[in-house]
Formats: structure tokens, C-alpha cells, sequence
């Protein structure tokens, strides 16, 4: 794509937002939205250059007249000056009219046809939860898919609008509770994708982060065998301890880990959280010292979030550590 993105020209004006890479050979729309902010810099430039040229052509001179000639109306002027406007308007509503109709998919349309969908993503305050019910598997904030395949998604939400927004690899879709919403996504080469929740859903919406990893089919079947799995057993005493603490307290009301008497759906699922790159969806990298802060306060680390404070002791801390980690 020869425009400068608008992620890039956020973060050259150093505004500090990021935003994922999209690949506008997927979206049409996308460049479009690209061709459209730069045809607005033309237009105001033109005008700019304009004003500054006629202060500086007719600017006050020595023995120039009290007042200047006084003219009314011109009537080609007044013609181009509503015309222009309108054909580029009629241009620029037809090219829009044109990507929406060619890229939405939304509510089924352009749909596989009667093809159930291979992911249902459910928006939660504040993490995803993807469930694949032709795999038979569940996980939470990170999903795999194949490439150079359609995924047909199903979106729904658990509680407030949310949006699901992976820009490299489809449109974005609005989670609506109580609606069920389609898109189709597409990951053109193997590698991670980053995603947002794209409309505000209260506290912690920066930090609901979808995170996507494309691999070839025979990688993707390995890790949906490996989802399927049921996580190790801990083997160290601290494990031990810390699966007795998870099992016998709340923990098990909210989250779920196949295989045990977890099988809570309000948090996320953590039977494989071990193998996971991101805690509290995406808010920090899960290495030991960070899952110890999170545990220890979850409050401090994404406040909002709807785990509470338990205000658990270090020792507890250090065994819940221990065995979450383990959860591979
Ligand atoms: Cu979920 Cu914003």
C-alpha cells in the first residue's frame, strides 16, 4: 500500500497510540479509508495555499485606494465552486458505497454458505473467550488459526458492547449482547496478530486485547491436539499446595481447567494458561513475577478488572504461581 497508514501517522504525530497493522489487500475498505484521508489533506492543503496566496497577492500597498473594488456575484466561479464539491462527493459515495457493499459480511451475508462457524468469540469485561465447537476446544485472549483459510466467527457478547477488531485479518465486528454477529477471518502467512477492542466497554477496555497466532494446517492440528489435552499434573510441593488452595476456594466459581472441578465461564479459561504469552489479556507478558503481582493484587495491576483483591499471603502467592505456570 503506497498511503502512509493512519497506525503510522499517529505514531510519527507521537501520539503514543498504537495501532494494529491492517493489510489493505484483504480490506478493500481499509484503503479506501486510506485514499479518503489523503484526498481531505489535498483538499485542505488546496485551500490553504489558496487563502495564504490571496493575503499575500492582495495585501495593503502604498497609494492603494481606501477601499477595495467591491464585486457581486460570479457566476462560473459560484457554478465550479458547487459543482467540483458535488462530483467529488458523488465519486467518494460511490466508491464507499461499493467497499461496504464488497467487504461487509456482517449478519451472515457473504457467508460460506450454511457453513457453521469455526470460532465463537465471546466478549467479556475485559477478555475473549473463543470457543472452537467443531475442535471441541475453549481458550481465552489468544487463539490459533490455520492459514490462507476463511474462519468463519461467530461474535457474540456477555455483557456490554464490545468490538472484536483484528485489522490484518478482517473487518471489525461488534459484540452486541443478546445479537449474534458474522464475519470471516483471513490470515494471509503464518505469524501473530495483534487486535483491540474497538468500542468503549468501561475501565479496562485498552486492555481487552485479542492476540491471534496464523500457523500452517499441520502446526494448527498440532496445537489443537495439544489444547485437547488435559494440562499436567503438578508434581513439585508448591504445585501441589497451589492446586489445593485454587480447588478448594472461589477460584473455581469463575475459571475454568479441564480435567477438574473448575468449570467456572465468568473468567477465563486456564487449562492451558502455562502455554499463554499474556496475562489479564495482554496487559503484561505472563512471567513469574508478573503472575505473583497479579495475584497478589489484581486490582493495582488492571484496575476494574472483575477478579477481586483476595489478599492472598506471599506463600499463597508463590504456590498459585507454581501451579498456574504449570498449566501447560
Ligand atoms: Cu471490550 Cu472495549
Amino acid at each position: 500500500m503506497a498511503y502512509l497508514s493512519i497506525g503510522t501517522l499517529l505514531s510519527l504525530l507521537g501520539s503514543g497510540v498504537s495501532v494494529p497493522a491492517a493489510d489493505s489487500n484483504i480490506i478493500p475498505i481499509e484503503g479506501y479509508t486510506e485514499f479518503l484521508l489523503w484526498a481531505s489533506v489535498a483538499v485542505a492543503a488546496l485551500v490553504g495555499v489558496l487563502v495564504i496566496w490571496a493575503i499575500w497577492r492582495y495585501r495593503a500597498r502604498a497609494g492603494d485606494q481606501e477601499y477595495a473594488p467591491q464585486i457581486h456575484g460570479n457566476t462560473p466561479l459560484e457554478i465550479g465552486w458547487t459543482v467540483a464539491p458535488a462530483v467529488l462527493l458523488a465519486v467518494l459515495f460511490g466508491l464507499a458505497t461499493y467497499f461496504q457493499l464488497t467487504s461487509s459480511r456482517s449478519a451472515g451475508a457473504g457467508l460460506p454458505k450454511g457453513r457453521p462457524p469455526d470460532i465463537i468469540v465471546i466478549a467479556h469485561q475485559f477478555w475473549w473467550e473463543f470457543r472452537y465447537p467443531k475442535l471441541g476446544i475453549v481458550t481465552a485472549n489468544e487463539f490459533h488459526i490455520p492459514v490462507k483459510q476463511d474462519i468463519v466467527v461467530q461474535v457474540e457478547s456477555d455483557d456490554v458492547i464490545h468490538d472484536l477488531w483484528m485489522p490484518a485479518l478482517g473487518e471489525k465486528m461488534d459484540a452486541v449482547p443478546g445479537q449474534t454477529n458474522y464475519e470471516v477471518l483471513y490470515a494471509p502467512k503464518p505469524g501473530s496478530y495483534n487486535g483491540a477492542c474497538a468500542e468503549y466497554c468501561g475501565a479496562e477496555h485498552a486492555w481487552m486485547r485479542p492476540y491471534a497466532v496464523a500457523q500452517t494446517p499441520a502446526e494448527f492440528r498440532r496445537w489443537v491436539r495439544h489444547e485437547k489435552t488435559l494440562p499436567a499434573k503438578p508434581t513439585s510441593q508448591l504445585a501441589k499446595a497451589g492446586e489445593k488452595y485454587f480447588m478448594s476456594n472461589t477460584c473455581i466459581d469463575c475459571h475454568t481447567i479441564a480435567g477438574t472441578k473448575a468449570n467456572g465461564r465468568v473468567a477465563p479459561d486456564l487449562t492451558h494458561f502455562g502455554s499463554r504469552k499474556f496475562i489479564g489479556a495482554g496487559v503484561m507478558t505472563n512471567r513469574t513475577q508478573n503472575l505473583k503481582a497479579f495475584l497478589k493484587d489484581p486490582q493495582a495491576v488492571k484496575p476494574g478488572i472483575l477478579m477481586p483483591d483476595f489478599h492472598l499471603s506471599d506463600q499463597q502467592v508463590n504456590e498459585l504461581t507454581a501451579y498456574l505456570e504449570g498449566l501447560k
